[in-house]
């Protein structure tokens, strides 16, 4: 009899090839023209307020924010607007292996060394206007790097730099990381997988966003039926959610 509960095992996938960059191999197909619309209701939802910096998280593991983060990110930059996509789940990293960049040096790096050596440490991609930094060593205390003064700091050179910075962060319901996040950046934006997440988590996550005053922008619900929508993902964006 085991006394603890044996946890079960997450899909590593994506972890270990990437996320799929629909966006960039079948730019004209219907897919990737959701990840564009998605990209224009987001610019929209804040036209009050120029957003610089959006997290992407969503309930639970799983649930598409690397894949939705990364391919609006690829859809930003094709519009000329500099963007830099940072690999802020450090539980779970995905962007050095979905850009295919090396990960000695990334977030973690920037956040434990005494200056900010953004030059050696950013990486350019395929695709022009996007930059990514990966998450870098895998660090112990996710948490409590991120919920730091030199977070805040790094996010304030970080949007000097760009026009756009995106973050990919971890679930909200298992871990504070987003939490964290989400009250530092302009904006946040929940990725609802349609039928896979119970309403009781998208709620409860909702509350916790808002506890720590975090903007939601709105949702996009990922894996939509084609029947729905006319495509496979749904961009469908901050409305009854708000
Ligand atoms: N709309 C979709 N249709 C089909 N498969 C999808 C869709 N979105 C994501 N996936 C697949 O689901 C898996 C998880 O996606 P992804 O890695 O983007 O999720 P995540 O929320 O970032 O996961 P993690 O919790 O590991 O960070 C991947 O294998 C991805 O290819
Ligand atoms: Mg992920």
């Amino acid at each position: 009899m085991g006394l603890f509960k044996k946890e079960k095992s997450l899909d590593q996938a994506s972890m270990k090839e990437g996320v799929g960059l629909i966006t960039l191999t079948e730019p004209t197909s219907v897919i990737a023209e959701q990840f564009r619309t998605v990209r224009t209701n987001i610019q929209f939802s804040s036209i009050d307020q120029k957003l610089r910096s959006v997290v992407f998280t969503s309930a639970g593991p799983l649930q598409g924010k690397s894949t939705v983060s990364a391919n609006v990110a690829v859809t930003w930059a094709d519009q000329g607007v500099d963007v830099l996509l940072v690999d802020a789940d450090m539980r779970r990293p995905t962007v050095h292996q979905t850009f295919q960049v090396p990960n000695k040096r990334g977030l973690t790096s920037l956040l434990t060394e005494e200056t900010f050596d953004l030059t050696n440490t950013i990486q350019k991609t395929p695709v022009d206007h996007l930059f990514v930094l990966p998450c870098g060593v895998v660090p112990p205390n996710p948490s409590e790097l991120l919920n730091t003064k030199k977070m805040d700091k790094l996010i304030q050179e970080l949007t000097k730099h760009f026009d756009l910075v995106i973050f990919d962060v971890p679930p909200v319901i298992s871990v504070t990381d987003a939490q964290i996040l989400a009250s530092k950046v302009d904006g946040t934006i929940l990725v609802v997988p349609q039928g896979i997440v119970e309403k009781g988590s998208v709620a409860k996550s909702k509350e916790l966003l808002e506890v720590v005053h975090a903007r939601i922008l709105g949702t996009i619900m990922n894996r939509v039926k084609a029947e729905n929508t006319g495509g496979y993902y749904g961009g469908y964006y901050g409305t009854e959610d708000k």
